[in-house]
């Protein structure tokens, strides 16, 4: 399947902003406790570069690194492919994702981090895909609502492809002639 970038629906200056928001409300509320954040590989990975550089908090992360989806469609399959090295014991966590889809990632990180103790775990994802949810889960820090749509840059991929974009656009896939 060939793929080509469609329209930009998020520019890079909306997601700065954005960003900036999610930042000051993640302060407000946690402010002047402890945060871990425990960020979801790879997709999460620029959002919690730029979120964690507007924290004003004593702040410790890690990556835990799942695996569920392959293409455009969720498998709901999800294995653990990195362990966390930070303990969550005792502590609250906020969990950042690229994007809340069918909810089954978070779901399941969730219950994870909760069956390690962590006191409390908060879920931070740049975009959210209402549309398309099947478990129960709700972000509590929400960049940008999103239509069903397959989405790419600023972290989120296509076969790994099109994270490094600083906007978020559409993909428009069509098969190879
Ligand atoms: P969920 O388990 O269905 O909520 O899927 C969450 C994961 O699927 C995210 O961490 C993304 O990696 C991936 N994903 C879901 N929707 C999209 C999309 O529109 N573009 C790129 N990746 C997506
Ligand atoms: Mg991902």
């Amino acid at each position: 399947m060939e793929a080509i970038i469609g329209k930009i629906i998020i520019s890079q200056q909306q997601i700065e902003q954005r960003v900036a928001e999610l930042a000051a409300q993640i302060n407000r509320q946690y402010s002047p406790g402890e945060l871990i954040l425990i960020a979801i590989m790879n997709g999460s990975l620029i959002f919690l570069a730029d979120l964690v550089r507007r924290l004003d908090l004593p702040v410790k992360f890690d990556f835990i690194g799942v695996s569920s989806y392959t293409g455009t469609e969720s498998t709901g399959i999800v294995s653990t492919t990195k362990r966390l090295k930070i303990q969550v014991s005792g502590h609250r966590v906020l969990l950042v994702d690229d994007i809340l889809d069918t909810g089954q990632t978070l779901h399941n990180v969730r219950q994870m981090l909760i069956q390690q103790g962590a006191a409390e775990v908060k879920i931070c994802v740049l975009l959210d895909k209402p549309a398309r949810r099947r478990m129960p889960v709700q972000a509590d820090f929400c960049g940008f609502t999103v239509p069903d749509e397959f989405v790419v840059g600023y972290g989120l991929d296509y076969q790994e492809k099109y994270r490094n974009l600083p906007y978020i656009a559409t993909l428009n896939l069509r098969l190879e002639a």
